[in-house]
């Protein structure tokens, strides 16, 4: 299965099951990210149903993603159809790159983080949230064992567990964000960790100016 007919066969059950999985906690990780970005122009990088929308305030918001059905459910004004390795817009053409729960979901991370620094302004901040594993290994194992069982026994719930069972496999997928970012052209500002056992790990960088 790949991560696009995930998508594209969970949308509209996608921001319940979100909110679920993450004990309400999901838009509470988005904003701690948000709040740390500049007003202005913002690219939501793999922006889904645009759940981040009601958290941007004022910023002109321009949605990206690769799957037509969750862009669909999506309210932004501004929705175009593309993926993070191959972004269709102009050098220097936003003051700010959001990206929520979807690094995990991409070819590659590396090209991917070109793209943002080239779409950034100097001084253009980027800011990313995703789900991994917990710091420690031996916490981590404890919390592979608990999503090897869970994730699917709630996709059994709701008629989705192929997709579930993608979704615990993802969580191993990419190394701690110091690590996956390490090599990024853009400055890291602050890395933390939120939600429980610190699976939730989040980003900020600086395009230098
Ligand atoms: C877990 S959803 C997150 C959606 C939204 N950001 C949110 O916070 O609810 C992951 C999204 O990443 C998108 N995606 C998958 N591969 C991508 C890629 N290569 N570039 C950009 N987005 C991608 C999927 O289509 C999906 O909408």
């Amino acid at each position: 299965m790949s991560n696009g007919s995930v998508f594209r066969d969970i949308a509209g059950k996608y921001d319940r099951l979100n909110s679920i999985l993450s004990l309400g906690q999901d838009q509470n990780w988005r904003r701690e990210v948000v709040s740390r970005l500049p007003n202005g122009r913002i690219l939501d990088l793999g922006a889904g149903t645009g759940a981040a929308n009601a958290i941007f305030g004022d910023r002109d918001v321009v949605a990206l993603d690769p799957s037509p059905e969750m862009l669909a459910l999506n309210d932004a004004a501004s929705k175009v159809v593309g993926v993070g390795e191959n972004l269709p817009f102009e050098d220097g053409d936003f003051d700010a790159v959001f990206s929520a729960y979807v690094f995990r979901n991409l070819d590659s991370v590396d090209d991917t983080m070109s793209e943002v620094a080239r779409v950034l302004r100097p001084g253009g901040m980027a800011g990313i949230v995703d789900l991994g594993r917990p710091e420690s290994t031996a916490v981590a194992r404890i919390h592979r064992a608990g999503t090897s069982v869970v994730l699917p026994l709630v996709g059994i719930t709701i008629g989705a567990r192929t997709e579930y069972q993608y979704l615990h496999r993802s969580l191993d997928k990419n190394p701690p964000p110091e690590v996956l970012l390490a090599n990024t052209p853009l400055d890291l500002v602050e890395t933390w960790r939120m939600g429980p056992l610190g699976f939730v790990w989040a980003a900020v960088m600086r395009k230098p100016e």
